[in-house]
């Protein structure tokens, strides 16, 4: 029982420039399924948005009211997932999320012989592998299916539809990079690296500063689709307030990254300028920074915000690098591959293995901890 088409927003375009076009295209992850594919290694984020699931189930249980949500719209549900990826996580988070729901209206309606139907819709940017999640839905799915393509900064979907949106693993990605970061005369130029990780603090502030402008249309955009009484849940990347991103496992990668990049270009891969001009669009905000967000918006209620350990599971970080390191080649090698080509991405990512795994008792002092970002919000 499942209904595919797709939905195109033209009307909605905020990006001017064609360079803005091109980075934010290159931001969804390896497609398909072979070795280095997203739907082949993303059992981290996986495993990480996992950790909230008990949570979610239980803000669904007690603030969601899903009887009179479904009522009031024909007994349709529908719900958002925005950055999905080509699965399979999406599909696994949308399965917990729908069965809380249908949980949660059984308990309301212990007698009705009327259940919601579940209409769910998938969300990525246009250049993302639409035909691998299409292909890999479930086949005994208990919902409609749909696939919506458009940045989630934008507005996807007509206002008041959505009852239930979520996402994970996305909102850390910005919509560009900001531009003064890039600028040679700036006093944020950032010369050499190619993220705020260990930058000067200008080009932490333009990082900060772009990332409020995102969140803010993000909410913005949601608050005009979500009904009244509708939820929303993001988990993404954070960090505890007041802690340089350099402090953290993630940062050490960043870090990594660029002086491997440097290294090429001195070997003559590509110019020294190609690193000074990419910036890697990406950023981890503090629970007080998204509150400044939320409130600013003004339309949400804060249900729940909390930061948690990503991998309670996990003892050392020896132990996973290699993985680790093809998880993140899976979500960020098309935007490496468009500045600096498949050779020196291929090398760079070589390389950043063989130098964690060198590096891994500096490694194990970083901190990882608290540095998922999990937050329940409701529509007022
Ligand atoms: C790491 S994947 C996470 C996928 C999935 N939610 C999961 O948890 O495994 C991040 C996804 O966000 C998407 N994304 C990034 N920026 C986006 C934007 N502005 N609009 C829509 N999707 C975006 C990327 O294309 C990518 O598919």
């Amino acid at each position: 029982m499942a209904e595919f088409f797709t939905m195109d927003h033209q009307s909605h375009q905020i990006f001017g420039d064609d360079k803005v076009k091109m980075v934010i295209n290159t931001l969804p992850p390896n497609g398909g399924s072979g070795t280095f594919s997203y739907s082949k290694n993303s059992y981290f984020q996986k495993r990480s948005s996992s950790v909230e699931e008990s949570k979610i189930e239980e803000e669904i249980q007690k603030k969601l009211d899903v009887k009179k949500l479904a009522s009031a719209s024909n007994m349709i549900i529908r719900v958002a997932d925005f950055g999905c990826a080509t699965g399979p996580n999406t599909f696994v988070n949308a399965h917990k999320v729908l069965e809380a729901m249908k949980h949660k209206h059984k308990s309301q309606c212990p007698n009705t012989e009327t259940n919601p139907e579940f209409h769910v819709f998938f969300n990525d940017l246009p250049s993302n592998d639409f035909n691998t999640l299409f292909t890999s839905l479930p086949q005994d799915r208990n919902f409609f299916a749909c696939g919506v393509p458009g940045s989630f900064y934008n507005r996807l979907f007509p206002q008041s539809s959505i009852h239930f949106a979520y996402s994970t693993y996305a909102l850390h990605f910005l919509s560009k990079s900001p531009e003064v970061v890039q600028e040679l005369n700036d006093p944020a130029w950032n010369k050499g690296r190619i993220h705020y990780t260990s930058a000067s603090e200008e080009v932490v502030d333009a990082y900060a500063t772009q990332f409020a402008r995102d969140a803010g249309n993000f909410l913005d955009a949601r608050a005009v689709e979500l009904v009244p009484g509708g939820m929303l849940v993001i988990v993404m990347q954070g960090v505890p307030n007041g802690m340089p991103y350099s402090h953290i496992i993630n940062g050490m990668l960043f870090d990594c990254m660029g002086s491997i990049l440097m290294e090429l270009s001195k070997e003559g891969l590509f110019d020294e300028s190609e690193v000074d001009s990419f910036n890697f669009p990406y950023y981890a905000p503090s629970p007080e920074e998204m509150r400044k967000v939320i409130e600013k918006n003004g339309r949400f209620s804060i249900e729940r915000m909390e930061l948690t350990d990503p991998a309670p599971w996990l003892k050392s970080m020896e132990q996973v690098i290699p993985e680790w390191i093809l998880h993140v080649r899976a979500a960020m090698e098309p935007i490496f591959i468009t500045q600096f080509g498949n050779q020196a991405t291929h090398q760079m990512f070589q390389r950043l293995t063989k130098q964690l795994l060198d590096k891994r008792h500096l490694l194990q002092t970083k901190y990882r901890d608290k540095i998922q970002l999990f937050l329940v919000l409701k529509k007022n």
